[in-house]
């Protein structure tokens, strides 16, 4: 049975959900998607304030909503996986937003601007490297080209040497693991993504018990400094963080390169404009993840009924936040169907709002902009892509999630 175009699984909603756009933004309504038990939000207003609204919460534990049974069932077979998706919320009441703190309390000081500055140049020669074949090769596919980027950056970053096993066990696992997030991922995936967790954890701790014997100026040796200072860590959350860290910013990261290569080769003018004037790049990267988001939603429960004018998310309700339907809200950014990479993009909720604002936003930025300064080098205004011929994965409710994209180079 096919599902209607405004379901959060189907191919259309996935790839061009502007149908669904025009359809709610007029008079700003709630979309209730009974099969799910969710509630979707396209409006710019209703998205940002249910971003970081006292009501509205990350953490499923906290809600107490859940089955109970299921979730022990889960938590039995898959103990790593499920332990490491709450371990940034929580796992048992009352202790989301304090454990939240201490996570971000952890990964803050590093994602300074004057931090990320310094990793340019491993990201520029990251790029070089892996994304090298578009100078040579006549026909490639994007989404494949740029999936490392951000994995090897990444690896750096917490300072796993590329030369060793590890290097090589954390770029096959997490992948695995990242599929296995998905709340509805087949059981077969989240076997794998055990699987992977497991690996994942045993890298990085591995990784932070050789920083601990031989401080670095790098990722992992601030944390730990970190933890000591405040006394009062569990190691596992030294390394828990971690894995929220890699699992956050990977994904996001590589389909934000991918869409943004997308929406470069449809607007030939706009990809001339930048490829003359360098200093667009920054806004532009803002702009492209407003004109294709690689957030489907973020995801929040209601715990109590929140009203919000004149209509209700029922208590208990999985609430769905769509990023880029607030992009597209015309209230807010006029004629959104235009790609305009001088748009002002102040109020941009690309990476969140409130408390959950996103800590690797500055690394993110620096990845996708010198991406896009590569492809802007090395990508001629003739190259082209078949939409038809682009390929997605429906089933990610966080993400919209392409998994190819064919283009023809020269
Ligand atoms: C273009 C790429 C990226 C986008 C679009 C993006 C977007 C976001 C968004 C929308 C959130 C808020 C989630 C919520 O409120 O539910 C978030 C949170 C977060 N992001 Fe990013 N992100 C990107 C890259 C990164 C990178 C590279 C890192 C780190 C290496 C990172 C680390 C995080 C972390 C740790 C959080 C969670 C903060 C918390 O839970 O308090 N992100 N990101």
């Amino acid at each position: 049975m096919s599902l209607p175009s405004n379901h959060p699984f189907s191919l259309e909603y996935t790839s061009n959900p502007r149908s669904t756009f025009a359809e709610v933004h007029e008079d700003n309504r709630f979309l209730h998607i009974e099969d799910l038990g969710a509630v979707a939000v396209h409006g710019y207003d209703a998205v940002r304030a249910f971003c970081d609204h006292p009501q509205m919460t990350r953490n499923f534990a906290e809600a107490n909503l859940g089955d109970p049974e299921a979730m022990a069932a889960r938590a039995a077979r898959w103990p790593t996986l499920e332990s490491s998706m709450t371990a940034g919320a929580g796992t048992r009441p009352g202790e989301g937003s304090e454990r939240a703190h201490l996570i971000r309390d952890l990964l803050a000081p590093d994602f300074r601007p004057g931090m990320i500055k310094k990793m340019a140049s491993t990201v520029s020669e990251v790029v070089s490297r892996v994304c090298s074949p578009l100078q040579s090769e006549s026909e490639l596919d994007v989404v494949k080209l740029v999936q490392e980027v951000p994995l090897i950056v990444i690896s750096k970053l917490l300072g796993i040497d590329e030369a060793t096993r590890d290097s090589q066990l954390f770029l096959t696992c997490a992948p695995d693991y990242f599929r296995g997030i998905n709340p509805i991922a087949a059981d077969s995936d989240r076997d794998k993504a055990e699987a992977g967790a497991k690996t994942m954890l045993e890298v990085l701790g591995r990784a932070v018990e050789n920083r601990r014997s031989n401080p670095q100026t790098d990722l992992i040796t601030q944390v730990i400094e970190i933890a000591d200072a405040r006394g009062d860590v569990d190691p596992e959350d030294v390394v828990r963080s971690l894995v929220i860290l890699v699992a956050a910013g990977t994904d996001t990261t590589r389909l934000t390169t991918s869409l943004a290569v997308k929406t470069l080769l449809s607007h030939p003018v706009a990809f001339e404009q930048m490829r003359e004037d360098r200093g667009l790049v920054g806004n532009a990267v803002m702009e492209m993840l407003r004109y294709e988001s690689p957030t489907k939603y973020l995801v929040r429960i209601a715990t109590e009924d929140v009203e919000f004018e004149g209509q209700t998310v029922p208590r208990g309700s999985l609430t769905l936040l769509s990023i880029m339907g607030a992009g597209w809200d015309p209230r807010v950014f006029e004629n959104p169907e235009i790609f305009d990479p001088n748009r002002d993009l102040k109020g941009s909720l690309s990476f969140g709002f409130g408390a959950g604002y996103c800590l690797g936003v500055h690394l993110a930025k620096l990845q996708v902009s010198t991406l896009l300064d590569y492809f802007l080098d090395h990508l001629p205004s003739t190259a082209t892509f078949d939409e038809s011929q682009i390929t997605w994965e429906p089933g990610n409710l966080f993400l919209r999630e392409i998994t190819g994209m064919p283009i023809h180079v020269r």
